[in-house]
């Protein structure tokens, strides 16, 4: 089929790359003119494993192109991707000015009638406003040519994005008639025989309520763990055994159970207020998900008090802090909680040294009194104190006696369980574990 994809971001340009692969031909298309341009000599803006590869194979095989321009994009395609981002405003309700402009520009360039499909992350009843952006659209180009509105979310993993999108758990298709759910099912059917996963095809409104319950859900059930952390290290237990026994319940299971600084990315801080705000919209106080956010501000606070409780003054000491992406396999800095607790130790006094194996870049404006380090060690040597923001494997691989030699104090706040809380203690290591008893609560 001949598809468009507005908006090639993290989503847009998995799609457009995964769509090729199963033998569209896709046109992505991004106002971001250095973007497209970039894209146009073969590079990938942003770093996700498998990503340039299965792009280059798409464009040497004539089935992706791009362009700036949705004139170029839009006439002769069948399915209309819309990608754009859905950033939170101030108060916590999405922003839908991106999708409601992209909605309007396939309306304005369409040369016959396109199922409109929303992947971007929207609330409940969006469906209908791209609807009646089209119609009024149509309106003001004097022809209606039946443009359908789907709802078909996204559920890949900043990471695992390609495997995630060729490999799905399921697909989610919501469609208000049998025409549009036909074209889906037609442009879904070579990945379903590939790949076959459940297919659920329901009305629009429900595909977008399934995405937003589907992510607030996750966050919850970090949120819960890490106040089951907190409880652990008052009461002198490990949350770790904790949510490994618990994962055995095939009930609860293990996934989204690791105690730690919180969740971050673009997704979910954005996508749990969104709910948030859209239940009171429609008359529903979400009290758990404001509950699970609260839960989750006060999870990125942790190192900072285990620094000051570890160190004293944490002023005009040097801080390590390895990983800076909001989790591993990603360069990805949005809304990591890494940028939480940098703020609070710079705001405290302290210099940091910082560490990340890709996703240093994105933060050297924000930091710029930061010392940036390309090896982990060159980040540990000579800082008063490490505090472990993103679990990467190859922090997993730093012996314990090799963090003693390096740190100046040896004072760990490990707040992703990166390292043997035991094997830390046995090497003379001062240290905080996440979730783990804190030494008062040990010796009660
Ligand atoms: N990143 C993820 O892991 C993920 C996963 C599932 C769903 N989502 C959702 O998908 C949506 C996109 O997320 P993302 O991470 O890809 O965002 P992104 O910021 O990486 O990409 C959005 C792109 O849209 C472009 N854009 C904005 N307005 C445009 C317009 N009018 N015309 C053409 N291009 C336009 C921007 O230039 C940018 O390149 C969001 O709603 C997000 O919540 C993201």
């Amino acid at each position: 089929m001949r598809i468009a994809v507005v908006g090639v971001g993290h989503v847009g340009l998995v799609t457009a790359a995964c769509m090729a692969d199963l033998g569209h031909e896709v046109v992505g298309m991004d106002d971001d003119a250095a973007k497209i341009a970039s894209l146009r000599v073969g590079s990938v803006p942003f770093y996700e494993p498998g990503l340039p590869e299965l792009l280059r194979a798409g464009v040497d095989a004539g089935l992706v192109r791009f362009t700036d321009e949705t004139a170029d994009a839009v006439p002769g395609a069948q399915v209309v991707f819309i990608c754009v981002g859905t950033p939170r405003r101030e108060d916590g309700s999405p922003n839908l000015s991106y999708v409601q402009a992209a909605a309007a520009s396939v309306a304005t360039h369409a040369t016959g009638p396109v199922v409109v499909a929303e992947k971007s992350t929207v609330p409940v009843r969006t469906g209908e406003r791209i609807r009646q952006a089209l119609r009024l659209e149509a309106q003001a180009r004097g022809d209606d040519l039946g443009h359908e509105v789907v709802s078909n979310p996204e559920f890949l993993k900043e990471g695992t994005a390609v495997a995630d999108t060729l490999r799905p758990d399921r697909v989610v298709v919501g469609a208000d008639s049998a025409g549009a759910h036909a074209a889906m099912r037609a442009l879904y059917e070579p990945l379903l025989e590939r790949h076959p996963c459940p297919y659920v095809a329901t009305d629009v409104r429900t595909a977008e309520l399934i995405k937003h319950a589907s992510n607030a859900f996750l966050a919850t059930k970090i949120s819960f763990i890490n106040a089951v952390a907190r409880i652990c290290e008052l009461a002198g237990a490990d949350v770790h055994t904790v949510a490994d026994a618990m994962g055995h319940d095939a009930r609860i299971g293990r996934a989204f159970l690791n105690a730690g600084l919180g969740y971050g990315g673009s997704c979910f801080p954005k996508d749990v207020e969104a709910f948030v705000h859209i239940a009171a919209e429609l008359g529903y106080d979400f009290g758990l998900l404001r509950e699970t956010d609260r839960i989750n501000r006060e999870a990125k606070q942790w190192p900072l008090g285990q620094l000051r409780r570890l160190l004293w003054n944490v002023a005009d000491k040097q801080i390590a802090v390895l990983g800076v992406a909001f989790k591993p396999g990603t360069d990805d800095v949005r809304d990591a909680p890494a940028l939480d607790v940098i703020d609070a130790v710079i705001a405290d006094g302290a210099r940091v040294r910082l560490h990340d194996p890709v996703a240093l870049d994105g933060v050297r404006d924000r930091y710029p009194d930061a010392v940036f380090c390309d090896k982990a060690e060159d980040a540990l040597r000579d800082a008063h104190a490490v505090v472990v923001c993103t679990e990467w494997d190859e922090y997993r691989a730093i012996a314990p006696q090799r963090l003693a030699e390096l740190l100046v104090y040896p004072v760990v706040v490990d707040a992703r369980a990166v390292w043997d809380h035991d094997a830390l203690v046995a090497a003379g290591l001062t240290v905080a574990t996440v979730g783990r008893p804190t030494d008062a609560a040990a010796q009660s």
